[in-house]
């Protein structure tokens, strides 16, 4: 290659790599590969480019090919022609900046612990695969055109329809179709309740919130992130002491199930927190997490039946399908239908409606209730055989909780929680003590013992025994 420009300070040449394939000719080929090249940075702005002449003979193509090509790219802005200086990259043609962030070194392969008993995840591999499938199929089937239009932000009728006779059946939740707004999970309501929505518009909800001293810190987190003050509420063996209630706003709880100590709000203080509501025109947020998982007796009901005006009832798939759908639903006092739905926005814009609809096939039909039933025997024999290792193997370690849901909770000798947790990582036992739960500015209450969250949903069912033995290997010694 012998002409000028190769030559020249300015020099490019063969090392402008242009490919001219794809379709379109050779013309629009060349035109692709130099707004490529541009675009990548390959050709840095204020780069001259050969003549035509030269590029011609480098590509094999004829003289004015070239020649429309470059005026095509200089009438889209990415090369300027001046007369005496050539034709060359334009200083506006910024190349893309890649946002892909380059790691210094390659991080080591991460591994999953060898054991998971880690609470919040049910047993992946019993996603009920065939029947979801099948309801989906029904649900795009018959699903009428305007389904795939913008969705209306209450949801799917269909889907609160089914609801509302499952919830009233399951969990004696009284309400109506028009109360309910589905949502993505209860992180997602906790934001729709508490997040201002839209410049100066304002939140469903104020604080202060009374929560339970021990609870998720990510959705204490969230109601910080949201300005929310939280004010912990101790527990005791009956439950959250709603006697303690003054000046909140509202109270959060996990009434059928406290997370994750593990028992149920005692009936008198059910009634004792509506009375509170009542009296104080609060308002009582009612986390139903895994409330159709019960084992011994029948499911503990829902507080929001005991006053539906008073009560706003949180579900979600999360405990019972998976976490991975982000299918939730609110059920709410008619006063904050209008609010939430402000919220939410005028679209559906959080929950797919395709997987709205295949749930509500999915719970008229019957393969809701037959997969809770399923799991409900796979869950009340993984607790029974974590019980039975620990009277045989620990019968020192106490073990609260396990009436219900999907984890249970170890109780450890004063003061041995962060070295136990520590032997467990160290031999590959993921799972999480109780302080970690724990509100930061709880006092010292009779609750704040030593103690182990175990999950016991979350290994596969082959994985389960060898979890088991391994978490007996690493409690402490009477
Ligand atoms: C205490 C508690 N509340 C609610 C949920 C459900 O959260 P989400 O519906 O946002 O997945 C979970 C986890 O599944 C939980 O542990």
């Amino acid at each position: 290659m012998t002409d000028s420009w190769v030559n020249s300070a300015e020099r490019i040449g063969a090392d402008l790599h242009l490919e001219l394939s794809g379709p379109g000719g050779r013309r629009a080929s060349l035109i692709r590969a130099l707004r490529e090249a541009v675009r990548s940075g390959r050709l840095a702005p204020g780069t001259r480019l050969p003549p035509y002449r030269s590029l011609a003979a480098d590509l094999g193509v004829a003289r004015n090919t070239v020649a429309d090509a470059y005026a095509e790219l200089v009438a889209e802005g990415w090369l300027t022609a001046r007369q005496g200086s050539g034709t060359r990259v334009a200083d506006r043609a910024e190349p893309l900046r890649s946002t892909a962030r380059v790691p210094k070194k390659a991080p080591p392969r991460a591994r999953g612990p060898r054991h998971d008993l880690r609470q919040g995840t049910p047993d992946a591999s019993a996603f009920p695969r065939a029947a979801w499938l099948a309801s989906y199929r029904r649900a795009l089937q018959q699903a009428p055109n305007e389904v795939f239009g913008p969705g209306d932000p209450a949801g799917r009728r269909e889907l609160r329809e089914a609801l509302t006779e499952y919830l009233a059946r399951a969990r004696g939740v009284r309400t109506e179709p028009d109360r309910i707004v589905i949502c993505s999970g209860f992180a997602h309501a906790l934001r729709l309740l508490f997040q201002q929505s839209g410049p100066g518009g304002a939140p469903v909800l104020r604080g202060p919130l009374a929560v339970e001293a021990y609870g998720l810190g990510f959705h204490r987190d969230l109601l910080a992130s949201a300005g929310v003050r939280t004010v912990p509420l101790p527990l005791d063996e009956d439950g959250a002491r709603v006697d303690r209630l003054g000046r909140e706003r509202g109270v959060l709880l996990t009434p059928a199930h406290q997370f994750p100590t593990g028992g149920p709000l005692h009936p008198a203080r059910r009634a004792a927190v509506i009375d509170w509501a009542r009296a104080r025109g609060g308002v009582v947020l009612e986390d139903d997490y895994d409330g159709e998982f019960r084992y011994d007796r029948k499911p503990v009901g829902a507080v929001q039946g005991l006053d539906p005006e008073r009560v706003i009832y949180i579900g979600s798939v999360s405990k019972s399908l998976s976490p991975a759908l982000r299918l939730g639903w609110m059920v709410l006092p008619e006063r904050y239908v209008d609010g939430v739905l402000a919220a939410k926005g005028e679209r559906e814009a959080w929950a797919s409606v395709l997987d709205q609809l295949s749930l509500a096939d999915f719970v008229a039909g019957g393969s809701y209730d037959r997969h809770v039933r399923r799991m409900r025997q796979r869950y009340r024999s993984r607790r029974d055989r974590l019980v039975a290792a620990l009277a045989e193997q620990a019968p020192h370690i106490g073990v609260t909780g396990v009436a219900a849901g999907l984890h249970a909770v170890l109780r450890l000798p004063p003061g041995t929680e962060p070295s136990v947790v520590k032997a467990a990582a160290w031999q590959g036992i993921a799972l999480d003590g109780l302080a970690g739960f724990r509100h930061p500015s709880a006092e010292a209450d009779g609750t704040t013992t030593d103690g182990l969250v175990v999950g016991y949903a979350t290994p596969s069912e082959h994985a389960y025994g060898a979890a088991l033995e391994a978490l007996c290997g690493v409690l402490p010694p009477p």
